[in-house]
């Protein structure tokens, strides 16, 4: 029996269909977006191949440093680089075997504005868009409100993983998990009391973040506004994207626009910060169009001001996103496949999407 190539892809779901067409013997063992995480799974298994997206952006160096460095450190690794040109034909798109590996971070420099009910969403959102493969993690270690949000306030918590974490295995995971059952998404709360969250260090996060990506794929954030928090770092650091939450008020601007000057000297690319408008109103004085000029960058997306559905939503337990077509569940549709290109979206919000001014695929 002739032994099949083993392929990693360092790129997206399109690189993969891509190598599905040109090498259909291949075995595709994964599909990273992360560099690091490519470097990883090279290192952990028998990988004769990467396929790298000409696309792909390594964090503190270019692609062709990445490359160099790559073949340098697995000598017995091929590596191919693919053109700018994989086809986006979407109509082969395999509904749900898009495997997507990703870490994103929601944060904002100012409490209150939204981080939890955007993280809470959108990590739904995901979870709905490929079955399950995504977790949220609650590092609002003081203060966190995921577990609220989910109405899980009885399961276990990060706390209890904590001794085991140096000894687990990814799938290990799974018993200081609690799964949200109408999403399947995947959730590790934070403390139940602010006193236990000193017990949380950077090598936990470092460690939980590394186990959670190779479990699940997609790992979804939710955060404390502190931006000295190491634990923030930590995240920051393992992050492959990043979404700003905003509000139209004006001291949150200000100080989103000091984060994006934070993240662009610490050298994080532009292309993976997410901006998201928070609690949009038509009656704020400040516009959305007058935002994006202020931060001179693009809102990946709007999210209206909707007391009412929110406030249901988070009295029920329910993410918007589960319920029904709203245009509060539309922008953070909308927010996922900014964040996330080539999620399948529910038939209902890419029909409505098609008329949005807002940028897919
Ligand atoms: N788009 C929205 N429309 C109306 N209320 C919202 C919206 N987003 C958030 N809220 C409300 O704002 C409050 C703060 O949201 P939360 O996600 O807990 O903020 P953070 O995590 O940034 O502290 C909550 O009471 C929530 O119900
Ligand atoms: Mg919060």
């Amino acid at each position: 029996m002739t032994q099949r190539t083993s392929v990693l892809i360092a790129g997206d779901s399109r690189c993969e269909q891509a190598i599905r067409r040109e090498k259909p013997d291949a075995r595709i063992v994964g599909v990273l977006k992360d560099p690091a995480l490519v470097e990883y799974v090279a290192a952990e298994t028998n990988v004769d191949e990467i396929v790298v997206d000409r696309q792909l952006s390594p964090r503190g160096e270019s692609l062709d440093e990445w490359i160099a460095r790559f073949r340098k450190a697995f000598p017995h690794v091929a590596v191919t680089v693919l053109g700018e040109s994989v086809p986006r034909n979407r109509a082969h798109t395999p509904a749900t075997s898009v495997i997507t590996s990703q870490t994103v971070v929601v944060w904002s420099p100012k409490g209150g504005v939204g981080k939890t009910f955007i993280s809470a969403n959108l990590a739904c959102a995901a979870a709905m868009a490929t079955q399950g493969k995504a977790v949220l993690i609650d590092l609002d270690v003081y203060s966190g409100d995921v577990a609220t949000y989910l109405d899980l306030s009885d399961g276990p918590t990060i706390i209890e993983m904590l001794p085991e974490l140096p000894r687990l295995r990814p799938d290990g995971l799974d018993r200081y998990t609690q799964k949200y059952a109408p999403s399947r998404l995947n959730v590790i709360c934070g403390p139940r009391r602010p006193e236990l969250s000193a017990l949380i260090g950077v090598e936990h996060v470092k460690q939980l973040l590394s186990l959670a990506a190779r479990r699940w794929g997609l790992v979804y954030i939710d955060t404390a506004p502190d931006i000295t928090s190491d634990l923030l770092g930590e995240a920051v650091d393992a992050a492959s994207a990043i979404v700003l939450v905003i509000t139209q008020d004006v001291c949150a601007l200000k100080q989103g626009k000091v984060a994006l000057d934070i993240f662009r000297k610490l050298g994080i690319q532009d292309s993976s910060v997410h901006v998201i408008l928070n609690r949009d109103s038509k009656d704020a004085p400040l516009s959305e169009r007058k935002v994006e000029e202020y931060l001179e960058k693009r809102l990946a997306s709007v999210v209206p001001d909707d007391r009412k559905t929110v406030e249901r939503s988070l009295f029920q337990g329910r993410p918007v996103v589960l319920s029904g077509k709203t245009e509060i569940a539309s922008s953070i549709w909308r927010l996922l496949s900014e964040v996330s290109p080539g999620l399948p979206l529910p038939d209902m919000e890419k029909r409505q999407n098609k008329t949005r001014r807002f940028r897919f695929w």
